[in-house]
């Protein structure tokens, strides 16, 4: 079966530096994949690259089987992305930022489906028609997570999902990340999160400075150890 996402031997050159060199994955339907790294490791670029924001210098990405370049349109209307600082407006509330954007992304909703979406990432039912600029960050960051889930798209790409939301809004955040992927959407989030990453991915790629140096996988109904990734992000050996 063709892989929603797939790198093939991805470079990416910055303003002459290079960012990312030579990476490989692919994403599987219904799958889960973190790509942690540090700072300024290449986890935003990679994600702007499938969205067709940033031309490879080598090599292709593709979406569902489908080079990014040779149709970005389609490509965007599969993926649903929640970028790193998300910008909603502060002078609107949190129903007309949504409305606003699905309009702009092609799609409609209604009041019920609103409602649904901010009752799936636990948005206070009291603070939806307050304007944004109210909220806390993270509650910011639960209503720009309510609409990507509102686009409905086969993929999701998360930039740092859970920065901004405290311990329970992460268990429930990454148990809400769970529930699509076994409904069939397929999660590529980036992060420097070693925890987060190990609690909720299928599997776990380690990129360093631009090259993907190690992959974790999950075992049947076990989480990925954290222990052991942590030590390979801190370049140390794993006891
Ligand atoms: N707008 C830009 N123009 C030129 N180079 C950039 C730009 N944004 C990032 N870079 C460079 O690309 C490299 C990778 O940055 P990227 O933002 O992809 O890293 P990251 O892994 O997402 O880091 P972070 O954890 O800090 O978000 C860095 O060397 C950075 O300096
Ligand atoms: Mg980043």
């Amino acid at each position: 079966m063709t892989a929603p996402l797939e790198a093939r031997s991805l470079s990416l050159v910055r303003d002459g530096n290079a960012v990312l060199d030579n990476v490989s994955f692919s994403v599987a339907q219904g799958e889960i994949f973190a790509l942690l790294g540090g700072n300024g490791a290449g986890k935003s670029s990679t994600l702007l690259t499938f969205l067709g924001f940033l031309q490879p210098s080598a090599g292709e990405v593709l979406v569902r089987g489908r080079s990014v370049h040779s149709d970005i349109p389609a490509a965007r209307s599969a993926i649903a992305y929640l970028p790193e600082a998300a910008s909603l407006y502060g002078h609107m509330s949190a129903y007309e930022n949504l409305e606003y954007f699905l309009d702009l992304a092609g799609r409609s909703a209604s009041r019920g489906d609103l409602d649904a979406a901010f009752e799936r990432v636990a948005l206070a039912d009291e603070a939806r028609s307050r304007r944004l600029q109210s909220y806390s960050k993270g509650m910011r960051q639960k209503a720009a997570i309510a609409l990507a889930l509102l686009r409905e798209t086969p993929i999701l790409l998360l930039d740092e999902p859970t920065s901004g939301l405290d311990p329970v809004a992460i268990d429930e955040f990454h148990d809400l990340v769970k529930k699509l992927a076994s409904s069939g959407q397929t999660i590529l989030m980036v992060t420097h999160d070693v925890y987060g990453a190990c609690q909720v991915a299928d599997r776990v790629g380690l990129l360093r400075r631009g090259k993907l140096v190690g992959s974790f996988a999950a075992e049947p109904g076990m989480r990925i150890d954290t222990e052991t990734v942590h030590a390979a992000f801190a370049e140390r050996e794993a006891a």
